[in-house]
């Protein structure tokens, strides 16, 4: 997810975009960079932060009415001054910025590069200013037409032109926005680029090109035709922007998951893994901490299941210090900030006995990115809030994928209608969200508890788990995931009335056990919440509330029931007044042991 902003107007264009891009950091700031010139098109980007780039800026006589800007969190190219936006084309006549994933890119690359065009990154993007550039026949707008055409994957772009008074934006999938003020217009990722000048918006819809002056607006469709797109005064001030009208980050990252996952599927569409590829083992390691040892622990179900080889998960801080016995094993490190300390040292660990190494990250460029033989990133997005939401559920599909993908290595069962329902997991999350007021209303119930348990069994034990670690970290609740079938071996005995227990009773191989559990933990006086499929009428009649999730497959389950999860923690810490954000003692990644 990156940040992208164009303004043409009769300000001092690189004030506009300097402020804008400041308000968009939260959607990446690994890199940035500014196009700004009504003649010539001078550019200046480099890897870092606004504030860093800004003072390169001051010391030059950049000027101009009309520019473009971007903040960068990196899907494709290390963070680096050559792979920060804008992108010009050979010839310095056109200027670029793109959020999105651009899936046909290497083929354009390829035909452009025939053509004798010349490229200076390892990014997507580029390509995309290259492609106007070689359709380009004298009238911006349809080189740009016809260069989106030729696009497969998500994208919003700006791109302007040496000379022009237009700014043209493109937008499919990924979001863009017109931001109409007085003798000036703009076009953003997000409104907050532009509520500083004006609140009136018109947010383009999958499809729509933008042609923007610093008097006019008209919207097209890819056809060329005109299409009518409604103006929105938009309520908010800048802080309630930033976060999309949510009212925490982490509320908005959990809405996010959809979109987050659908990108995790689509960057995750093909692996080549040397490590699988080239090499026979027997085992699977994995090694995380928090919640993405939680995911690690889903994944051992996964792979044990889809490959039928044995799968070892271990805390990092406990593997560190572990006496190591060498074994014919790779190694999986999951970690979504890619700067965990103790996660880091294990890697160094692992590749020192001689392992193949792989690591699941959300953020490219990251410390464990160099620790490791192979990288699968999750492409959620930079995830604000310390509580970790859509980076654990796109590491859970990375997982899926990576299982898939060694299947197919190895020739094992297709399971082709598996992976295809793979593919339907946007919408059931999707569904999930669409019963926050349900969850919201069971929350209530939540509030003044002061100690609660979270039981499954199978792959809906860590789960568990993760749906405890939530209510933990947000609400302050002591709540406690543990295997259902060891609740007998001493924690009834904590069980009373004001001890609510969350029973995660998905229709798979251990369904009537599970239902046992709920009424052993009934018998006590606990009151349950009961975790299911849409449809079950058996668990209604057991519990006190039910959250239902819509019906997949087993293997499937953690994903919607962990957003339902989520939720569930999240309007409890909202309603005991927690700083959900940041959590009391925590930190977003713990990069010290
Ligand atoms: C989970 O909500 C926490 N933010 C924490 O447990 C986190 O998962 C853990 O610190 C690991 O972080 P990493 O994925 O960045 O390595």
């Amino acid at each position: 997810m990156c940040g992208i902003i164009g303004y043409t107007g009769n300000r001092n264009a690189l004030e506009v975009i300097l402020e804008g891009l400041k308000r968009l950091e939260y959607r990446g700031y690994d890199s940035v960079g500014i196009a700004v010139g009504n003649h010539e098109i001078r550019v200046y980007k480099r890897r870092g932060s606004v504030s860093a780039l800004e003072s390169d800026i001051r010391k030059t006589s950049l000027s101009g009415t009309i520019g473009i800007g971007h903040t960068r969190w990196a899907t494709h190219g290390e963070p680096s001054d050559r792979n920060a936006h804008p992108f010009l084309d050979c010839t310095g006549r056109f200027a670029l910025v793109h959020n999105g994933i651009i899936e046909n890119y290497q083929e354009i690359k390829e035909e452009l590069r025939s053509k004798g065009h010349s490229f200076t990154s390892d990014t997507d993007t580029e390509v995309i200013v290259h492609l106007i550039e070689d359709l380009y026949e004298g009238d911006i707008l349809k080189a740009v037409m016809g260069a989106v055409s030729r696009l497969d994957g998500s994208f919003a772009i700006v791109v302007m032109a040496a000379g022009e008074r237009r700014l043209i934006g493109v937008r499919k999938e990924s979001p863009l926005v017109i931001g109409l003020g007085e003798g000036e217009n703009f076009l953003a990722s997000d409104v907050p680029a532009f509520l500083k000048y004006t609140n009136r918006a018109v947010f383009l819809q999958d499809g729509d090109i933008a042609v923007i002056t610093a008097n006019s607006w008209k919207v097209l469709n890819f056809g060329g035709e005109e299409v009518k797109r409604e103006v929105t005064d938009i309520p908010w001030n800048v802080e309630s922007a930033e976060k999309g009208g949510f009212k925490h980050f982490m509320l908005k990252e959990i809405f996010e998951q959809p979109y987050a996952i659908m990108n995790t599927l689509r960057g995750t569409s093909s692996l080549y893994l040397r490590t699988v590829d080239e090499n026979d083992f027997e085992r699977i390691k994995i090694v995380a901490c928090g919640t993405s040892y939680h995911a690690g622990m889903i994944g051992k179900y996964v792979f044990e299941e889809m490959l039928r080889i044995p799968v070892d998960v271990d805390v990092a801080s406990e593997f560190r210090y572990r006496e190591r016995i060498r074994e014919d094993a790779i190694y999986v490190f999951i970690t979504q900030s890619g700067e965990t300390a103790d996660t880091l040292a294990a890697a160094r660990i692992a590749r020192r006995m001689g392992h193949r190494t792989i690591a699941i990250t959300n953020v490219i460029g990251s410390s464990i990115t160099r620790e490791v033989d192979e990288v699968i990133y999750t492409n959620a997005g930079p995830e604000i809030g310390v509580a970790a939401t859509k980076s654990f559920t796109t590491q859970i599909v990375a997982i899926y994928r990576l299982a898939q993908h060694i299947a197919e290595v190895r020739g094992l069962a297709a399971h082709d209608d598996l992976w295809t329902e793979l593919r339907l997991l946007p919408r059931l999350v999707s569904n999930v969200l669409q019963r926050h007021s349900e969850i919201e209303d069971i929350a209530r119930t939540l509030k003044t508890a002061q100690n609660m348990f979270y039981i499954g069994r199978n792959i809906s034990y860590p789960t568990a788990l993760e749906g405890a670690l939530k209510m933990k970290e947000i609400s302050y609740i002591h709540a406690e995931g543990y295997p259902a079938g060891e609740l007998k071996h001493g924690p009834l005995a904590l069980l009373t009335p004001k001890t609510p227990v969350v029973a995660l009773v998905p229709p798979d191989r251990t369904y009537m056990k599970m239902l046992g559990n709920v009424k052993e933990v009934a018998a006590r006086g606990a009151p349950v919440i009961g975790v299911g499929a849409e449809g079950d009428e058996d668990l209604i009649k057991y519990v006190d509330r039910t959250i239902y999730v819509p019906r997949t497959r087993p293997i499937f389950y953690p994903v919607p029931i962990s957003v339902a999860l989520q939720l569930l923690a999240y309007y409890t810490a909202d309603m005991r007044g927690c700083e959900i954000d940041k959590p009391r003692n925590l930190a977003k990644s713990v990069t010290v042991e």
